[in-house]
């Protein structure tokens, strides 16, 4: 099949969805949701030996940045179909101009090492620190972090189950083409905006 040139088209390389969770300064959570997101292998940071980490893209002035310049540290909350009308939510109505924002709530838990918030009803949630912070005069910054803690739904944990079952019981949702929300089994979930209307 022959191929043709695009421009920045990404809509066919979906990345899969995350709840970013810090804490404002009078302790309340705040969530908001992000896909610029992926892996890396990070350095030493206490004697503990390098370890994975992740890149995370906050782009605009946002509470979430706020938080994480301020703190350190957020979770990453992965996002599956139940937490979708949630996730969009948190992906469109911003905290700074929300003080309400988390009038809807998931159940919320406090991170195993750091202090942060994770989500209760997220299977992976990773507690993460940032080591570096890259900024670019369009007001982009990439966070490098280390996982520094991870819980997981226990039954992902059972080898005697094989992998593609663990996977396929997760069902992720993926920011895939055109503002559209995708399933991992190619389900169009609808497009930014509107799983939210159903909270
Ligand atoms: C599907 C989707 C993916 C998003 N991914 C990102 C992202 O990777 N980086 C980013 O800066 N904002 C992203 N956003 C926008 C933030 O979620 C939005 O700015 C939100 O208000 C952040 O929460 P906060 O205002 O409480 O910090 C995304 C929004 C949607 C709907």
């Amino acid at each position: 099949m022959k191929k043709v040139q695009v421009k920045n088209w990404n809509d066919f390389c979906p990345q899969q969805l995350f709840l970013y969770g810090t804490y404002r300064e009078d302790g309340t959570p705040n969530f908001g949701l992000f896909c610029w997101f992926s892996y890396l292998n990070a350095p030493d940071l206490n004697g503990e030996g390098d370890g994975m980490g992740v890149m995370a893209c906050i782009g605009g002035e946002k509470l979430t940045k706020d938080l994480i310049r301020k703190n350190g540290v957020f979770s990453a909350n992965l996002v599956t179909e139940e937490l979708l009308p949630l996730a969009d939510y948190y992906g469109i109505v911003g905290g700074r101009e929300h003080k309400d924002k988390l009038r809807f709530s998931p159940t919320i838990e406090k991170g195993v090492v750091l202090d942060v918030p994770t989500i209760a009803e997220s299977p992976v949630s990773m507690e993460l620190k940032v080591f570096k912070e890259i900024s670019f005069d369009n007001k982009c910054d990439v966070y490098l972090c280390k996982i520094m803690g991870e819980t997981m739904r226990e039954d992902l944990t059972n080898k005697d189950v094989p992998f593609i079952e663990r996977f396929k019981s997760v069902k992720q949702v993926l920011a895939g083409g055109e503002q559209h929300y995708i399933s991992t089994d190619g389900r169009d979930l609808g497009s930014w905006g509107e799983p939210m209307k159903s909270l």
